[in-house]
């Protein structure tokens, strides 16, 4: 969602903040703005649109200096408007502030910002805090002490940068609650600020994350970190190992593309060092759950967002069917306003890409409130979620996922869930020797399966000319591939803005079935596997009613062929290992629609990559 960049040293430091705020495009935007301190003054441009729209302005009207901060900024308080963006001043404009996140109690400050004579240019939460800086700066006659006493009296989850016009040399920054990281990168003579580890790889790998409620106060030299409170707080230096040229579209017309296209490599990387096929047993080294507490759990709950949370419906079937334990799925969203059942027998799944979504982030704090453990299945290194795993992290070493629909780390949580669901099997005793060595040689199959069905595109451009024009589309799957009906579904809209709904096929008779006409393409994932019959029905179901069927089908299948308009092949594997395999068509699909559509395949219209906000 919003990106936050910051730098203190000797290079232009507009140079690096516009580099930085590139590098975080991928969020998801709408407008951008720099401030830069020069002879005590700050230099601010901003505008709406994409970045290079503030390049442009910067080309007009250039910057120069050697400390600066910049933001892009995703609307939640007041409309896309430049005086909107960030960053905002203070009154006396000695103050400088960008921030992301929400500020809860906004109103009630505002309020009596405003009865004290303070007049707002923006509709932004932020402009109050830069106010509230400069009203305790002055009570305190200290930024430092100034800032901090503002941020006592935030509520909210907040990543906050500031500076003061005449304390040159010196940046703040600040997390409060889970809404919004902070990075920062340390560099020799130059240090540099931001909410994610993209924005600084070019610059430095050695980096500190602040955790809720610290502070670091950062200039060119040096990095102190402290509690709000005034507390100072030692934090040891992690090292990066992103490359960061790994983050490039490299060669690729889209983002989406080559993250399609990299599956089978983010597969393996996935799989790597993680499996004993000889031993028929699964490493998870990160895992911080003894064999004893697995034995115990009677019950999992799985919380997650979007495509995350359709690799949870996945992991749903894995588990039960391998670890016989009970399973529920939750959307982050609804779990923490829904009264759940937590107990010591419990264990919590989170699964997120960017570790960073607050809707996945709340119910992990009300699990550890709750003493339940909580286990990650998280992409980002050192992100927010993966720092409250204390049940461990799965990490996906998928590499950096650019594009704002999620293709390759859906692939990847499934395989980290299907490795989960193993190794429990393995230690309540579900699963024999010979059942695991089947299961590890089956997944280590995928990549190269994968890359079977990589090869043959010319069907998806030929699929996207056909629907080109098509205005709905309707996904049907059963068991473990009625999660990937849905994922089919959601991929298309998000990125072709056809609309698409995904449902269990079974369920098709209970409504959807009124829809189905000759103007409605039906996609149906028929592989082999136990209701491998029950989806043949649902084909004729459609075909009955003149839909036009387009089915994923195994390799050498003859009978769904007779009656489909369109067949897709996929390898065969194991049933339950199947969704790794059916969903890359879909993916392929909508890629190839939306690019046949002309639409922002890689920054689809009012979505960001990192949902930072409720
Ligand atoms: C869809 C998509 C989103 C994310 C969701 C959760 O293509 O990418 O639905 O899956 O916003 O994000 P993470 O996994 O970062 O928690």
């Amino acid at each position: 969602m919003c990106g936050i960049v910051g730098y203190v040293g000797s290079r232009e430091a507009t140079e690096v903040v516009v580099s930085g705020l590139q590098r975080l495009e991928y969020r998801g935007y709408d407008s951008a703005g720099i401030a830069i301190l020069n002879g005590g003054e700050f230099q601010i441009r901003r505008s709406v649109g994409k970045l290079s729209h503030l390049q442009q302005r910067l080309q007009e009207a250039p910057t120069h200096g050697h400390q600066g901060i910049g933001h892009t900024r995703w609307a939640t308080h007041g409309g896309v408007t430049e005086v909107n963006a960030h960053p905002h001043r203070s009154a006396s404009g000695d103050i400088v502030v960008i921030q992301n996140g929400i500020f809860e109690n906004y109103l009630e400050q505002k309020g009596r910002l405003i009865e004290a004579g303070v007049v707002f240019e923006s509709q932004t939460d932020t402009e109050v805090i830069a106010h509230l800086i400069e009203r305790e700066t002055r009570a305190s006659g200290d930024f430092l002490s100034g800032f901090r006493r503002a941020l006592q009296q935030i509520r909210g989850g907040n990543a906050i940068v500031a500076m003061h016009r005449r304390q040159p040399g010196l940046l703040l920054a600040a997390r409060l609650g889970n809404a919004g990281g902070i990075v920062i990168g340390l560099g020799e003579g130059e240090n540099f600020i931001a909410s994610d580890i993209p924005a600084i790889l070019d610059y430095t790998q050695r980096v500190i994350f602040l955790e809720d409620g610290e502070i670091a106060i950062v200039t060119a030299e040096a990095v102190r970190c402290e509690r709000l409170d005034g507390t100072p707080v030692s934090k040891q230096p992690q090292t990066i190992r992103w490359d960061p040229v790994a983050a490039a579209k490299g060669g690729y017309k889209h983002f989406m593309q080559k993250e399609i296209f990299e599956q089978p490599r983010s597969i393996t990387d996935t799989l790597h060092d993680r499996i004993d096929v000889e031993g028929g047993r699964v490493i998870l080294d990160d895992l911080r759950l003894s064999d004893e507490q697995l034995r115990a759990i009677d019950k999992i709950y799985i919380v997650a967002c979007g495509t995350a949370w359709h690799a949870g419906l996945v992991a749903k079937f894995l588990i039960e069917a391998l670890a016989r334990v009970r399973v529920e799925v939750d959307y982050g969203s609804e779990f923490r306003y829904r009264d759940p059942i937590l107990d010591e027998r419990t264990l919590m799944i989170a699964i997120t890409q960017s570790g960073e979504t607050v809707d996945t982030l709340v119910p992990m704090e009300l699990a550890r409130q709750a003493g339940v453990p909580c286990l990650g299945i998280v992409n980002v290194v050192g992100s927010q979620a993966a720092r409250l795993s204390d049940g461990g992290v799965i990490y996906l070493n998928a590499g950096p996922e650019i594009a704002v629909a999620s293709t390759k780390v859906f692939t990847c949580m499934v395989v980290a869930a299907a490795l989960f669901a193993l190794k429990l099997g393995e230690v309540r005793g579900c699963l024999d020797r010979a059942t695991l060595r089947t299961y590890l040689q089956a997944l280590l199959a995928l990549p190269n399966q994968v890359g079977t069905i990589l090869q043959q595109t010319a069907i998806y451009e030929q699929l996207a000319e056909r629907y080109r024009h098509t205005r709905d589309m309707l996904f049907l799957g059963r068991g473990i591939n009625y999660p990937i009906a849905l994922e089919g579904a959601l991929k298309l809209k998000e990125i072709s803005y056809i609309h698409a709904e995904g449902y269990p096929a079974g369920e098709m008779k209970h409504g959807p079935i009124a829809l189905i006409d000759e103007e409605m393409p039906v996609v149906c994932i028929a592989v082999r596997d136990h209701v491998y019959d029950k989806m043949l029905s649902n084909v004729e179901q459609v075909k009955t009613r003149g839909g036009e069927v387009i089915a994923i089908v195994n390799q050498g299948d003859s009978a769904v062929r007779s009656k489909a308009d369109v067949v897709i092949e996929v390898p065969e594997t194991l049933p339950l290992l199947s969704p790794v395999l059916t969903v890359v068509p879909l993916q392929l699909l909508s890629y190839y629609c939306a690019l046949r559509r002309g639409a922002d395949v890689d920054q689809p219209r009012n979505l960001a990559k990192s949902v930072t906000v409720e």
